[in-house]
């Protein structure tokens, strides 16, 4: 039994002191440096809108918005602004970085640059509602030259459809149900009347690789499920469902899809 030692009570304080110090000073540093705004002059601004179940992206260099499909070019610093349209959401592609809240009425930032082509998938981390579980995203890392090309085709209004294609007069018939049906309400297509901002842009929508937030592929039977009853893929969405007839829902489907 030890009583009343200087020496070794000295030595037990100061040991875990200095190990404490010395993992605070490198990790406080990288903290503030990973916090602060990218310095790099050629970082690709991106802002971020989280919504009650969907991301909202828009690259205001070429005035281009889209939804739920992130596309960055690889090697590039990608400087994102981060906001939300209604409640608290984060942003998190896990094989990138770390999460950041998206904060109604306050941009908050987070950059980093991917080191590798491929696709990684994202979800929002922080509980916003009935549907959080089913918010999530795609990021599509991809060359400079493929990237150029994507944000070229997401610039200008999806092309119209070849008059030969065997869908073309259902996907006209589409276009005008989406007219009837009032989805021009809440949604925007480029280069038509539709010009909603309440729910994701659909000018590209055909060119995604899924639909509904990164839940469901991309599929025309899957396109279908969702405009016949939102609420039964994503429950509480505030997508409603249209009473759409069936034939309504298949020319819809086959304009949707040429959307690219
Ligand atoms: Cu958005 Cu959880």
């Amino acid at each position: 039994h030890v009583h009343g030692n200087t020496l070794i009570e000295v030595a037990w304080t100061l040991a875990p002191a200095v190990v404490l110090v010395m993992i605070a000073v490198p990790t406080i540093t990288t903290i503030w440096e990973v916090d602060r705004p990218t310095t790099d002059p050629d970082a690709l601004v991106v802002e971020v809108v989280g919504h009650q179940w969907w991301w909202e992206f828009r690259y205001p260099e070429f005035d281009v918005v889209t939804a739920n499909e992130l596309h960055i070019p690889v090697g590039r610093t990608v400087d994102f602004r981060l906001t939300s349209a209604d409640v608290i959401h984060s942003f998190w592609i896990p094989q990138l970085a770390g999460k950041r809240d998206l904060v109604p009425g306050r941009e908050n930032n987070l950059w980093f640059s991917a080191d590798s082509v491929g696709t990684f998938i994202g979800q929002c981390a922080e509980f916003c509602g009935l549907s959080h579980a089913l918010m999530k995203l795609e990021v599509v890392v991809e060359d400079a030259d493929e990237f150029d090309a994507w944000i070229g085709r997401q610039a200008v209004p999806a092309a119209a459809m070849d008059p030969e294609d065997p869908l073309a007069a259902l996907a006209a018939r589409g276009s005008e149900v989406l007219l009837r049906a009032g989805c021009i309400a809440c949604h925007r297509i480029d280069g038509t009347v539709a010009q909603g901002v309440l729910g994701p842009d659909l000018s590209h929508v055909g060119s995604r690789q899924k639909i509904a937030a990164g839940i469901l592929d991309n599929t025309p039977e899957n396109m279908e499920r969702w405009l016949r009853d939102p609420a039964l893929v994503k429950p509480g969405a505030l997508m409603p469902s249209l009473d759409l007839t069936d034939e309504d829902i298949r020319s819809l489907t086959a304009y949707l899809s040429s959307l690219r």
